[in-house]
């Protein structure tokens, strides 16, 4: 698992106060969609193996902010930087740098026509210059982690979701990738396939990963989560350990929030 980012973090610990190096750091950033300030002066910085969970209502800016991370979104003020560089603006650098950057998403976005394994080499070929049989070696470990190293030869349709995004995962890792993004990984699954996936992202968290989590699993947050971050109407509202946050939020719209979430 050499290109699997480890970290200085020793797994375990996971104690808010230990200083961590900046991964990520989100400096003044704003965006707006036509009238919509979608994302209003966001500030936020994710230490190097650190696992920050986003909460927040539909449409208060969460996949907008992951968006704008891994720059599939343009900002149109502040800065975004990335193990001490910041966003480039486009080409090579920005190719490179999200590299560094692995995203999950909703949807498992896999490519149809080619098979898991291949799904797995493809970028580490292409973009890390890696050789087919290293890269093979590496997919191989990669499924196995997984736990998808059976269905290696076949194409995503004939997998289940769970299996699917779990291929999402590993592909992913493949790049060796400073920070993972993932933006509700688990809702489009069905509930007996959230906990394979929740499972990869536990065990990539202990591993010392940083981690930028979109989710609606609050069994996750509490589990695996430094910190949450909530979310409202384009701002951080509220940013806390998972213990604070979930016994006693400070804000009337976390408030609100979770009592709506904890009760359906
Ligand atoms: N490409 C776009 N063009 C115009 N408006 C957009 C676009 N993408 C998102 N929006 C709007 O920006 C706001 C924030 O959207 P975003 O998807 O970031 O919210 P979210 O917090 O991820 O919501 P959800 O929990 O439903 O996924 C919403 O009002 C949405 O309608
Ligand atoms: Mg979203």
């Amino acid at each position: 698992m050499d290109d699997v980012k480890t970290s200085s973090a020793v797994p375990g610990d996971r104690t808010p106060d230990t200083p961590r190096e900046p991964m990520v750091v989100i400096d003044g950033v704003n965006k707006h969609f036509g009238d919509l300030h979608v994302l209003r002066d966001i500030n936020l910085t994710v230490g190097r193996g650190e696992v920050v969970v986003v909460l927040g209502p539909s449409g208060s800016g969460k996949s907008t902010l992951c968006r704008a991370i891994n720059r599939l979104e343009t900002i149109e003020s502040g800065t975004i930087s990335i193990d001490g560089k910041q966003l480039p603006e486009e080409g090579k650098p920005l190719a490179q740098l999200r590299a560094d950057v692995g995203m999950v998403f909703q949807s498992f976005n896999l490519f149809a026509h080619k098979t898991i394994r291949d799904n797995v080499t493809l970028g580490p070929i292409k973009v890390r210059k890696k050789s087919k049989s290293e890269a093979d070696q590496q997919a191989t470990q990669l499924l196995e982690r997984v736990g998808v190293e059976a269905q290696a030869d076949k194409y995503p349709a004939q997998l289940s979701g769970g299996q699917q995004q779990r291929v999402a995962i590993a592909r992913s890792l493949a790049m060796g990738p400073k920070v993972m993004l993932f933006d509700e990984p688990t809702s489009a699954l069905d509930p007996e396939m959230v906990n394979e996936v929740l499972d990869v992202m536990v065990g990539l968290a202990k591993e010392g990963m940083t981690m930028i989590v979109v989710t609606h699993e609050m069994g996750f947050a509490r589990k695996a989560a430094d910190r949450v971050v909530f979310m409202a109407d384009g701002q951080i509202v509220e940013v806390g350990t998972p213990q604070e946050f979930f016994t006693s939020p400070k804000s009337e719209r976390a408030k609100d929030f979770l009592g709506k979430i904890l009760t359906h």
